[in-house]
């Protein structure tokens, strides 16, 4: 596996990795890998000949007061799972790398950004939407891999890869892979690590209440009673407060009050000892 840095020499790899006409896939991380990460690693082994694995902590779509600074970093621990899962290139660049001097550019995607996290963290999906199109510009992938874990973010970056006519990844090839959960039902997540040993367990509380909701409304039951009793089953277990446990359609993310024709999605984001988590799952 390569190692690279800087710009000029990410464009050399990628053009030495596609000497032969081979296909690649890039799966974007912040890094602080986990199993979640790794599928999505093992997937795009699947979909292209080669892999890219970027790795980059960006601070733009941190807000103020997030946990940018406290956010793992460990670049060499990464690159060895990375390594001994046989990707081909990891693009690690600095902050000035992706941020030069004077940084004036922004992507905003409407309507699929505003609800959910975009308005729990403003300015948070102009932050993923201009980093993925930038990483997109610089590794010009086949295929582009990202989780259902985070379906906002999927949904923004499907949009904008509309929106843009971007042809490397285009729309159609960004793959979305499904979540990756603990032992106990708890989706993977870097931040899983902040929670202490107590929060940990009363987090597994988080995709427990969410099935059993799911099969309430499944069955028929009251789409608000429901929701709300999911709230407060979340509190009762120790998380401090709920940003939102909403039905939306799973495309548009318009709230929904009853099931209709399109398929849906339970969004759930909450906080307990501090750390926001958030899952999603559908609802048929
Ligand atoms: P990060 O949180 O590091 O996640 C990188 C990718 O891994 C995302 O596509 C995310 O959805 C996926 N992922 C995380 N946990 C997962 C899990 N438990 N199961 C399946 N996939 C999982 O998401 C970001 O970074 C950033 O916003 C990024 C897209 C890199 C832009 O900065």
């Amino acid at each position: 596996m390569q190692t690279v840095k800087r710009l000029d020499m990410l464009r050399n790899a990628v053009a030495a990795l596609r000497q032969g006409g081979e296909t690649l896939a890039l799966v974007p991380t912040m890094g602080a890998l986990h199993e979640g990460h790794l599928t999505l690693v093992r997937e795009a082994a699947r979909q292209a000949d080669r892999v890219a694995v970027s790795i980059f902590v960006n601070p733009t779509q941190f807000g103020p007061g997030e946990d940018l600074d406290a956010y793992p970093r460990q670049l060499e621990a990464d690159a060895a799972l990375l390594e001994a899962e046989g990707v081909d290139l990891l693009w690690a660049p600095p902050v000035e790398a992706m941020y030069p001097d004077g940084f004036a550019t922004s992507i905003t995607v409407e309507g699929v950004s505003a609800g959910f996290c975009g308005a729990d963290r403003p300015g948070h999906f102009d932050g993923v939407a201009t980093v993925v199109c930038k990483l997109f510009h610089q590794v010009r992938p086949d295929v582009a891999l990202f989780g259902e874990k985070d379906w906002q973010q999927l949904a923004v970056i499907r949009r904008m890869a509309r929106d843009l006519d971007l042809t490397r990844p285009h729309v159609d090839s960004i793959v979305g892979v499904p979540t990756v959960r603990e032992a106990d039902g708890l989706a993977m997540s870097s931040r899983n690590r902040y929670l202490s040993p107590e929060q940990r367990e009363a987090a597994g509380t988080l995709p427990r209440a969410m099935k059993e909701a799911i099969a309430r409304i499944e069955d028929g039951q009251d789409v608000g009673r429901t929701l709300a009793a999911l709230e407060d089953e979340l509190l009762g277990a120790g998380f401090e407060r709920v940003d939102y446990a909403d039905l939306a359609d799973a495309a548009s993310l318009a709230k929904l009050n009853t099931l209709g024709q399109t398929p849906a999605r339970l969004l759930v984001a909450a906080r307990i000892g501090g750390t926001r988590l958030i899952d999603n799952m559908p609802v048929e």
